[in-house]
C-alpha cells in the first residue's frame, strides 16, 4: 500500500517552500516506495488518463525523460512542447497559453528562464504546475538528491552537505533551502562574487534555525569542506549565462572538486559521497569541454566509489513520479 499526503492534491511546486517540511519528506518517501514497486516489476495506474504538458524553453535530458516515463509508468501521458512548437510568449501571452493548456491538461511542468513565467502558468492555468528549473530555482532536483543521500547513508540525519562552486545559481538556491527544510547542515564554498543572494540566504537561515541546523558560507573550499559528508557541485555556467564562460572558469578554478578536496573532508574512510545534478564537465568528451578539459569535477572523483551521480539521476524519475502522483492521483486508484 503506497502512502502520501492528501494535502498535496492539486498543488503546484514553484520552489521548495511551496510545500511544508512534512510534505517534502512525504514526496521523498513516496519516491522510495514507487522505486521499490517498479523494481518489483509493477507498473501502476495512479496517473491513468492524466495528461501532463511539458513546456521547455531550455534543454534537458533528465527532467524531460523522467517526466515522460514517470507519467507513462503510471498510465498517464506527457507531451513535450518547446518554445518554437507553440505560440507561448510570441503570438500568445503566457496568461492566455496557461488558460488554454489548463483546459486540456491535468498538469504542467515548466522549464525555462523566468520564475515569474512559472508562477504565471500556475496562477492562470488552474491546474498544478511544477517548476522543472528556472533561472532562480530547481526544486525537483533536490528531492532526487535527498533520496540518494537517504539510500546511501540510511537517513538524512546528522549530515553535512558542502556545495562547492557557483553559490547563487538555481541548484544552489534550492539545495540551501532543501537542506534547511530537511535538517541537513549546509556549507556553501564559493568566491565572494558568487555568494548566495542575501534575501535567499536569510530566508533559508530562518528555516534552518527552526530545524536546528546552520548554514555557513566559506571562500576557502579546503576549510569549508572539513567534516562534510556530501560534496556537491554543479556547472560553473548555467544555461542562459554562456557569455560569462571565460570569467567563470577563471573565478571557479580553485573550486574544482578533485581528490585533494575530497580528502580535505577528513571523511575518505567514513561517510562521504559526491553528487552533481548533471550534466557534468568531468572530461574532454563533450563539445563544450574539448578545449578546456574537466572543469567543476575531475574525472577521478566523478568515476570514484564516492560518486553517486547516476543513482541521483535515476532518482529524478522516481521523485518526479512521486510529485505527479501526490498532486494528481485519485486515492481510489491505489
Ligand atoms: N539535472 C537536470 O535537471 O538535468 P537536465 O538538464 O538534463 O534535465
Ligand atoms: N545550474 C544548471 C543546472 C542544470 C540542471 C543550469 O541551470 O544550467
Amino acid at each position: 500500500m503506497l502512502t502520501w499526503m492528501d494535502s498535496l492534491k492539486g498543488r503546484s511546486l514553484m520552489r521548495l517552500t511551496s510545500f511544508t517540511d512534512e510534505e517534502t519528506f512525504s514526496i521523498i518517501d513516496l519516491a522510495a516506495q514507487l522505486k521499490a514497486r517498479r523494481a518489483a516489476g509493477v507498473r501502476g495506474d495512479l496517473l491513468h488518463r492524466k495528461n501532463i504538458a511539458l513546456i521547455f524553453e531550455k534543454a534537458s535530458t533528465r527532467t524531460r525523460n523522467s517526466s515522460i516515463i514517470a507519467a507513462r509508468d503510471e498510465g498517464g501521458g506527457a507531451e513535450y512542447l518547446t518554445r518554437p512548437d507553440i505560440h507561448f510568449g510570441k503570438k500568445e501571452s503566457v496568461k492566455d497559453t496557461a488558460r488554454v493548456l489548463g483546459r486540456i491538461y491535468d498538469g504542467i511542468l515548466f522549464r525555462g528562464f523566468s520564475q515569474k513565467t512559472c508562477e504565471d502558468l500556475a496562477r492562470y492555468s488552474g491546474v498544478p504546475v511544477w517548476n522543472g528549473l528556472t533561472d532562480d530555482y530547481h526544486p525537483t532536483q533536490i528531492y532526487a538528491d535527498f533520496l540518494t543521500v537517504k539510500e546511501t547513508f540510511g537517513s538524512l540525519e546528522n549530515c553535512t552537505l558542502a556545495y562547492v562552486g557557483d553559490g547563487r545559481n538555481n541548484v544552489a538556491n534550492s539545495l540551501m533551502m532543501g537542506c534547511a527544510k530537511c535538517g541537513i547542515r549546509y556549507v556553501c564554498c564559493c568566491p565572494k562574487e558568487l555568494r548566495p543572494e542575501e534575501r535567499i540566504l536569510a530566508e533559508a537561515e530562518e528555516v534552518a534555525r527552526k530545524n536546528g541546523v546552520d548554514i555557513r558560507v566559506f571562500e576557502d573550499p579546503v576549510k569549508g569542506v572539513r567534516g562534510a559528508n556530501v560534496i556537491y557541485t554543479d556547472v560553473w555556467v548555467s544555461m542562459g549565462e554562456e557569455s560569462k564562460t571565460a570569467e567563470r572558469i577563471k573565478l571557479l578554478r580553485p573550486y574544482q572538486i578533485n581528490m585533494d578536496l575530497m580528502r580535505a573532508t577528513g571523511n575518505l574512510e567514513g561517510r562521504l559521497m559526491f553528487l552533481h545534478c548533471l550534466p557534468a564537465f568531468h572530461d574532454s568528451n563533450t563539445e563544450a569541454t574539448r578545449e578546456t578539459g574537466a572543469l567543476e569535477v575531475t574525472d577521478e572523483v566523478f568515476e570514484s566509489k564516492y560518486s553517486k551521480v547516476f543513482d541521483e539521476s535515476e532518482n529524478r524519475m522516481h521523485t518526479i513520479k512521486a510529485l505527479f502522483v501526490s498532486s494528481l492521483a485519485d486515492r481510489k486508484s491505489v
